[in-house]
């Protein structure tokens, strides 16, 4: 009985992490399992120095890290969203000189309700996040709808056996073409990498 009310509790923690015993397991957890997942999602996003880039679902902040370095350009901004205010928290501490230099600006939002202009992004990356969204098709068009007209989404995933046609269908229905899935490779982790681009 008591096993099933951890289990129940360390899901609904991966997808909305609380300041808890459960909430600081699960963030080392994410730390240890999907960093090497998130600096390859980066890598995969072809991101220039002078892109605006924006992270989803970013937890703990170690793809923030990775991609703050690549926008070496003044104009290069990065941003990022994380409905889990212990996850907010957790990343602001972690990049807090380059939130301090206006390079980085995170959210504490909803993927669905983002403060966000339209069409300013230029690249939207996010690991292990869409299965936690409540409407695939709401989060999916406001991620077209902040995105600049031929920005690149690239979305990772380690589930492999989790449907992803739900997701690719949300994003065609929402503007987004040649959406495309590869399974990739690093070392000894396998993942999946869809990727999407914002036609308007
Ligand atoms: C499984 S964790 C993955 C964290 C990180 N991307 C990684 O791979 O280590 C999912 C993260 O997405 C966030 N999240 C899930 N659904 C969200 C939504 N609708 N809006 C904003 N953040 C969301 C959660 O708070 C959590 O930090």
């Amino acid at each position: 009985m008591w096993f099933l009310k951890w289990t129940e509790i360390i899901v609904k923690e991966f997808g909305h992490p609380t300041r808890s015993v459960a909430g600081w397991l699960i963030s080392k957890l994410l730390t240890v399992c999907n960093r090497v997942l998130e600096e390859n999602t980066v890598q995969l996003c072809g991101i220039r120095p002078e892109d605006t880039v924006l992270e989803l679902g970013h937890g703990p902040g170690h793809g923030l890290q990775s991609a703050a370095k690549l926008l070496t350009e003044p104009r290069g901004r990065l941003i990022g969203v994380d409905y889990s205010a212990y996850m907010h928290q957790m990343a602001s501490d972690r990049m807090k000189d380059f939130v301090a230099s206006g390079k980085v600006t995170l959210y504490h939002c909803d993927v669905e309700a983002m403060p966000l202009a339209d069409s300013v992004v230029d690249k939207v990356f996010h690991c292990n996040c869409y299965y936690f969204w409540s409407d695939l098709e709401k989060g999916a068009t406001e991620i077209h709808r902040v995105m600049k007209p031929g920005g690149l989404m690239v979305t990772t995933l380690r589930l492999s056996n989790w449907p992803q046609e739900p997701y690719m269908t949300a994003l065609r229905d929402s503007g987004f073409t040649d959406v495309r899935m590869e399974d990739k490779q690093h070392k000894n982790i396998t993942f999946q990498a869809i990727y999407a681009t914002a036609s308007k």
